[in-house]
């Protein structure tokens, strides 16, 4: 089985799903470990009630991106990890990580790209007023939420809605189909072709 690093920098409610489904054999895969960037994130707290071993490599400490990003990497291969999936890290991956794990790395962005990217994602939509919104699931590339497709979701916005109820809906999605999709790149169904991502035999 594969071993898959969660990166996060907050809550952590998308590990939490995550973790949920590899203890139910929903994803065949090892979480083997959570690379933080914020000590006071709640998800430190989730990881090491679940027993998953977490790095903190505070971006402070280092003089440079790359230095930060070695450090990160030293972490990445020594526990073995084939997979990282960005759940809430709130940092734009540099070069040398990207290099090492190219269409390696997924991410969940909380709307339908190429719409309301950002760290704002749910909130600019709600504000501007779409009747449908969603989830994305996406390989990371250079660009802020801009890899290819994996899957993605959508989600009505009701005339009843508030922002807090519509966050309630996406991340309800959001636990669905993100361990969805990582079960899908641990089963080696994703090949990516240019902007497209083929799903084998789904
Ligand atoms: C999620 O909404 C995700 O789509 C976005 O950051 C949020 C992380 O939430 N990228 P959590 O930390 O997993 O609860």
């Amino acid at each position: 089985m594969m071993n898959i690093a969660v990166f996060a920098s907050g809550n952590g409610s998308n590990f939490a799903a995550i973790a949920a489904a590899i203890k139910k054999k929903k994803i065949r895969a090892k979480l083997a470990l959570v690379v933080c960037d914020n000590p006071a994130a709640y998800v430190v707290k989730r990881a090491q009630k679940a027993g998953v071993k977490v790095a903190l490599v505070k971006r402070q400490d280092f003089s440079s991106k790359k230095d930060f990003e070695e450090k990160i990497i030293e972490h990445l291969e020594k526990n073995n990890i084939r997979l990282i999936v960005l759940a809430g890290f709130m940092r734009m991956l540099g070069q040398a990580i990207l290099k090492s794990y190219k269409n390696r790395i997924l991410n969940i962005h909380p709307a339908l790209l190429p719409s309301f990217k950002g760290s704002a994602g749910i909130k600019d939509a709600f504000d501007y007023g779409v009747k449908v919104t969603g989830v994305t699931v996406h390989f990371v590339d250079a660009l802020m939420d801009n890899g290819p497709v994996i899957l993605q979701a959508a989600v009505s916005v009701q005339e009843n809605d508030t922002l807090a109820s519509l966050e309630a809906k996406i991340h309800k999605v959001e636990h669905r189909i993100y361990p969805e999709a990582i079960n899908l790149f641990a089963q080696g169904k994703l090949k990516v072709k240019g902007r497209k991502v083929e799903i084998l035999n789904p």
